[in-house]
């Protein structure tokens, strides 16, 4: 099943001779559960593409369909609604809000979202990330790695359908790096969520089921390892 398709997007920021093409008619479609990763050059729109598919920022041209639905057809309101429940966000900068604790910062969407957090799922969630001993703690009372377990967290609570990471690893060193991917890898097996990370680091790229390369904000190669 496609969870994911994208037809033509581009993405134009500024105006006149200022103006930057970001991301330059780009198609291709994620079937649910595929870990594909992204690669690319410094500054090719792979982080422009990724908000695009999160339904974070608008395309200047294109579409978006998650699960059949036309995402940038639905109202703000909309929106808002299919960003929280459906897409599981993760930065290289954890943005974890530092006044509030570990299990508040991973129920936060449910809060947002006036949803109750459902406590099985919760526990099950806290227990792969091994932070059940956490929970009262403030974020920068943790280490780097600890810090990103619980924005995996926070993304996932709700159990979206799709992940999307950007460069989850980039502030970590190489063992806490290999443990985020290794989470990853076992959500998108354990619940079925499509994956969808950007890297510079091939030995993630090499571990996806798919690589597809941005060059000057266009799709470069679309290549399948795990079919
Ligand atoms: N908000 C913005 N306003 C203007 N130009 C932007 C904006 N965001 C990105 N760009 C431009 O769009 C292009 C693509 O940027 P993007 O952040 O998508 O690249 P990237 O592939 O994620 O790079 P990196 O690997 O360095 O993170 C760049 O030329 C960048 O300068
Ligand atoms: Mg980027």
């Amino acid at each position: 099943m496609e969870i994911l398709k994208i037809e033509n997007l581009s993405k134009m920021y500024g105006k006149g001779n200022t103006a930057v093409k970001a991301l330059d008619q780009v198609s291709f479609s994620v079937k649910q559960g595929e870990f594909v990763a992204i690669i690319g050059p410094s500054g090719s729109g792979k982080s422009t593409l990724l908000h695009l598919l999160g339904g974070v920022d608008r395309p200047t041209d294109g579409k978006v369909f998650v699960d059949n639905t036309d995402i940038y057809a639905l109202n703000e309101t909309q929106m808002a609604v299919f960003r929280r429940r459906q897409i599981g966000l993760i930065y290289q900068f954890y943005n974890l809000l530092p006044i509030l604790t570990v299990e508040e910062n991973i129920t936060l969407p449910m809060a947002l979202d006036a949803q109750q957090v459902d406590q099985k799922h919760f526990r099950e969630v806290v227990d792969i990330l091994g932070l059940q001993q956490r929970l009262d703690y403030l974020p920068n009372q943790l280490s780097g790695g600890q810090q990103q377990r619980v924005s995996i967290g926070r993304a996932l609570i709700s159990n979206p359908s799709i992940i999307l990471a950007d460069e989850p690893t980039g502030n970590l060193d190489s063992k806490n790096s290999k443990e985020i991917v290794d989470l990853l890898k076992l959500f998108n097996k354990t619940y079925n969520q499509t994956l969808v990370v950007i890297t510079h680091d091939d030995r993630i790229a090499l571990q996806a089921d798919r690589v597809i390369s941005i060059e000057d904000g266009q799709l470069a190669k679309d290549e399948v390892i795990r079919p």
